[in-house]
Parts: structure tokens; sequence; C-alpha cells
């Protein structure tokens, strides 16, 4: 794994591009209501969007989410796209989870780790992914939240280590920030499968993947998270899943993440034969083997080829992105950063592969 400090605080591929982009580049959809400007494209592979024409100053029609083949629908474009950026939608909070509502039976629910009251944004429904205190003033470094925003930084999809995991998060940001220096960066899974040779496309078909919270909380920061408890591995057990999975873009994709611990069968000690209960992060395991792998991986499909950076300008901005179809990272936090009030709801997938697979 490389360490946060060395990845790139922007990729070659910046959303918006400079200079901004001119009319040509709009590949107008439906019936001219919505536009929806590519980010990534080669040959018929597409990779982000941002998508211009939804009036977000009522609830949005179902007609326009609707999940149909009909590419006049949201839907139908985040399963082709797999990252949507709308710009000054001008949501609150109670806007943001109503529309995340349309978009999935099951929203995931915060558990609210250090309590509740203790949250600046307190909603069930919400993610505080911000940089700011209860107080409003800037998260201190090496505080306890410092560092679990480090796991942030790391290339993941999120909610993989549920056992029922998640299929689209919605990050929108709040105020009005500074301009300048925010970016969300996303990576393309399914064109980096595509790209593997066929030969080794077949050696990784039947591969499976334990995804574990305690693994990316010690890989972003190893001081604070270097063994959880017994209790709390045994509230956040792993999950299982297939490493090579159909997409909603009809196409195979790789489901990998910093979450992603150990690959099944491949290191000394076969997941299925330890007393998970009384082994913790780190302490003996050997999963040399696997982290190579993964690592071989993750850095495959996060190669600038598949990646674009996404830049946070106005209040009101949200990207809404498919966990099942690609990675995402933020930048980590700096001693001279400005307020950032970015606020996320998740969608509970409820695809046919949102269990993953039992452990053989
Ligand atoms: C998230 C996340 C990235 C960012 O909200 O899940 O990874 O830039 N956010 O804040
Ligand atoms: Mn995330």
């Amino acid at each position: 794994m490389k360490s946060i400090e060395s990845l790139p605080l922007v990729y070659p591929t910046r959303w918006p591009t400079e200079p901004s982009l001119t009319d040509e580049c709009v590949d107008f959809v439906g019936n001219g209501s919505l536009q929806v400007l590519p980010i990534m494209l080669r040959g018929d592979h597409a990779f982000g969007a941002e998508v211009r024409g939804v009036d977000w100053s009522h609830p949005v029609p179902e007609e326009v989410v609707q999940q149909s083949a009909d590419s006049h629908k949201l839907v139908a474009l985040q399963d082709e796209y797999a990252v949507l950026i709308f710009r000054s939608t001008g949501l609150d909070d109670t806007r943001h989870i109503a529309f995340t509502q349309q978009l999935g039976s099951q929203l995931e629910v915060n558990p609210f780790y250090a309590g509740k009251h203790n949250d600046r944004v307190g909603i069930d429904e919400l993610w505080d992914v911000s940089n700011i205190e209860l107080d409003g003033s800037l998260v201190k470094p090496n505080s306890r939240r410092w560092h679990h925003s480090l796991g942030n930084a790391l290339w993941h999809t999120d909610s993989s280590y549920h056992q029922q995991r998640s299929k689209y998060s919605l990050l929108l940001s709040h105020g009005n920030p500074k301009r300048g220096g925010f970016y969300t960066h996303f990576a393309d899974t399914r064109r980096a499968y595509a790209d593997l040779p066929a030969e080794r496309q077949q050696q990784l078909a039947e591969t499976i993947v334990e995804h574990d919270l305690w693994h990316s909380r010690a890989l972003g920061s190893p001081t604070i998270y270097k063994s959880p408890t017994v209790e709390e591995r045994a509230k956040k057990p792993p999950a299982y899943h297939q490493l090579v999975q159909r997409a909603p873009n009809g196409r195979d994709t790789m489901y990998l993440a910093a979450h992603a611990k150990r690959i099944v069968g491949l290191d000394p000690e076969p997941a299925s034969k330890r007393d998970s209960a009384t082994k913790s992060a780190g302490d003996g395991e050997d999963i040399t083997a696997s982290q190579a792998l993964i690592w071989e991986l993750i850095e495959h499909c996060t190669q600038p080829e598949y990646v674009f950076s996404m830049e946070w300008l106005d209040g009101g901005d949200m990207v809404w992105w498919d966990n099942r179809q690609c990675m995402h990272r933020a930048n980590p936090y700096t001693t001279d950063m400005s307020a950032r009030d970015v606020r996320r709801s998740t969608v509970v997938d409820d695809g046919p592969n949102a269990w993953g697979v039992r452990t053989p």
C-alpha cells in the first residue's frame, strides 16, 4: 500500500476542466431537459458526468428519477456513468434525504459510535463528513476525529464491510465553502477490469474477498486503531464478496476497497479456520499475500487513466456515486485547510450481491 502522504492531491483529469467546457462537449440526453457532460470517455466506456437541468426547488418527479432502461432517467445515467455531479442544488438536509429515499427502499442509519449528542448534524440518515467540530472549530491535528478521517483518504468503497452492503452514496456540500483545493477522487473499476489481460481475468474469476472495517481503520490510523477489542470486532464482523462482479452498467467490475483485508484461501491460515473472536487486526495473522494482491489490484484501478478529481465549488454541490462500480477517496486534512461542510446519505443495496457470499 502506498502511504497516504504519497497519494496525489489532484489527478491529471480534473472536473471541472480548465478552461471550462465548451458546449460541443455537452452530450444532450432525453428531451433536452437534462444535459449530461461526460467526464471520461474512451470508446464506449464512460465514467463520471455532470448533470444539469434537474429542478431541485421541488421534489424531483418520479419520472425523472425512475429505474428503467430509459436514458432520460437519472438512475439509467447513474448506471452508465457511476458518478453523477450536480452543482448548486440548494438542497437542505431534509430534501437531501428525501431525494435519497427515491433511490432505494432503505437508507443506512448512522450508528453514531461517538454518541448522537456529539454529532454536529445529529440526523440518523446523515454522516457528517466535514472537517468541523461541534463548536464550529476545525478538526484539530492528531485528535481522534483527525485520525478517523485518514481512512477516507485511502481508496475505498463505502460500507463494503457491512453484512448487507450499500449501493449509493450522496455527498452534499452546505454553506459557502472557500474555493480551491477541495477534491474527491473517483476511480473506474469497470474499465480497469476490462483492461486486464484475459488470463489475469480468468485467474481472478472465483476470488472471494474479506472486507473488515477494523482493517481499514488500522491502515488509516495505526496509532488509534491498532487493536480493536473483542467487543468491537464482534459488533462488526467481516463481510465476504466476490472480487469480480457484474456492475450496474452490465459489464464486469472489481469490488475492492481499503476495507479488503484478505483473499479467502490465499494466506497460510484460511479465515474459516481461525477463531476470529480471539484475534484482532495485527496480532500475528499472516495476510501478507492477500494484502500484496489487494493493493496490486487497487493500484491498477487507480492509475491516472481511470481516475478523475472532482473539485468542490459551491454550497449545494452534490455528488452521487455507485459503490458497486467505482472507488473513491478524499484528500487528507491539512493544518491550513478551511471549513468544508459535507454530509453523506447512503442507500442500502437491494441487488443480487447485496449480502455477498458465504465463506467456504
Ligand atoms: C465519503 C467519502 C470523500 C470526501 O463521504 O464516503 O469518502 O471527499 N468522502 O469527503
Ligand atoms: Mn467514502
